[in-house]
């Protein structure tokens, strides 16, 4: 069968970023042909062991308790379960002195859903066909929302600024807020805080910034905080969640453990917050349950942001220990590289100024002795212009072991030498 596809359709059957990658690590995994890689593309977070404990432990709890029948054979209401969303303001007004109520909470299917349901409700054609951007105010940042919009041509990103430590061979991107434009076109703002892919973290005054010059505009600014405090805690730096007025602090529970179980949590202004509810019950009624009844335990008890600073958080920050130390062994001093400041999340971020080739072809090259990382342009969503930068980075997971975290840098460090030499000779 071949039915036609509708504009919607078509959009949204395109892999877009580095979901199109991953297609061709997983067809060179699979081809394989007796060569051993070290994949370091990974973004599904590692199973550290005292994590699954926690998630087994709160799961025996739920299956013997006169609860379980209540979680997985009802459904509910479309906001959340109600002893997760309890258990959840109840930290929150606690941990950060806040009066949130549950008028200021929604449970969706993983977070990256809360970016779908704000991205078509405040991006897109008004219906007097006025176009409302979706602005991503430091750009590279997370890929998947080159694909969260019904109307691909909604979503726009702001170059940064480099703030470069040369002698270091460390950087770290900036908002360029003499670019940043945020006005009565602009929809909705998305930024993720630790960034995926560069371990970024926006400081305090600057998020306050952004969400200022939205709230000029009444446009909702969405702080993704899928690595942030207090769970999973994959913060490297000082850095405080920020509450109210325009911003909605969204969180997942992705990278504490429980990708499968799809849990996003939303908190901000009710009539946002209320909005957002009516678009999810519209596309698939409610969350699951039983994630939310185990996360309810996790939560309450505080196991879940002690885990996360004592395990998760020093388990991603020892890795990228081990990238910064091989690499400031293996690189060539004179060459132009450049590693992202590691601030947050579960990736490093390379630049290779004046590289002689692109990501993409590095990307190949880097295949053949065995390493697979992920070129960088797949990071850009919605910064058309061109861009040498966009083609000179890769995206490191820490996912690996630290032997092989050490010996992919290496190979690494070889390969970069040989391909500048290349020019030079
Ligand atoms: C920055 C960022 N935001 C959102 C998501 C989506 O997470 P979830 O599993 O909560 O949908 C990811 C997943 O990798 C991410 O890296």
């Amino acid at each position: 069968m071949n039915p036609a596809l509708t504009q919607f359709g078509a959009q949204m059957s395109h892999l877009t970023g580095v979901r199109a990658i991953m297609k061709d690590i997983i067809e060179t995994l699979r081809a394989g042909s007796g060569q051993e890689f070290i994949n370091l593309s990974a973004g599904n977070p590692v199973i550290l062991p005292e994590v699954e404990q926690l998630w087994r432990d709160c799961t025996a709890e739920l299956l013997a308790s006169p609860e379980y029948g209540e979680v997985v054979c009802r459904y509910g209401s479309s906001q959340g379960y109600q002893p997760f969303i309890n258990a959840v303001l109840a930290d929150f007004n606690q941990r950060y002195g806040l009066n949130l109520t549950d008028r200021n909470i929604l449970i969706t299917p993983g977070s990256q859903s809360i970016y779908f349901y704000a991205a078509n409700a405040f991006g897109g054609y008004t219906t007097s066909k006025q176009l409302k951007k979706i602005v991503l105010p430091l750009s590279p940042d997370y890929t998947g929302y080159g694909g969260v919009s019904l109307i691909p041509e909604a979503v726009v990103a702001c170059k940064p600024t480099l703030d470069i430590d040369a002698a270091a061979h460390r950087f770290k991107y900036r908002p360029d807020f003499s670019q940043l434009s945020i006005d009565q076109t602009t929809g909705c703002v998305i930024f993720s805080r630790p960034c995926n892919p560069t371990g970024n973290v926006l400081t305090d005054d600057e998020v306050k910034k952004i969400a200022d010059l939205a709230a000029a505009f009444d446009v909702p600014v969405l702080v993704d905080s899928a690595y942030g405090p207090p769970f999973p805690s994959l913060n490297f730096t000082e850095m405080t969640p920020i509450f109210g007025g325009n911003i909605v602090h969204c969180m997942s529970l992705s990278k504490a453990g429980l990708p499968g179980e799809r849990i996003g949590i939303a908190i901000g202004d009710e009539k946002i917050i209320q909005l957002l509810e009516c678009f999810q019950t519209n596309m698939c009624i409610h969350s699951p349950r039983y994630g939310q009844a185990i996360a309810t335990r996790a939560i309450a008890s505080g196991a879940l942001a002690d885990i996360s600073i004592n395990v998760i958080r020093p388990y991603y920050q020892s890795k990228f220990a081990i990238v910064e130390s091989t690499l400031e062994q293996a690189m060539p001093k004179d060459l132009p590289w450049f590693l992202h400041r590691g601030e947050g999340a579960i990736f490093a971020w390379l630049w290779l100024k004046d590289l002689p080739m692109t990501d993409w072809e590095l990307y190949q090259e880097l295949k053949k002795v065995g390493v697979i990382v992920v070129p960088g342009s797949s990071f850009f969503p919605g910064l058309r212009e061109d861009w040498q930068h966009k083609h000179e980075c890769l995206r490191i997971s820490l996912t690996a072991t630290n032997d092989e975290i050490e010996t992919a840098m290496k190979r690494l460090a070889q390969m970069v030498e040989k391909v500048y030499q290349s020019v030079d000779s």
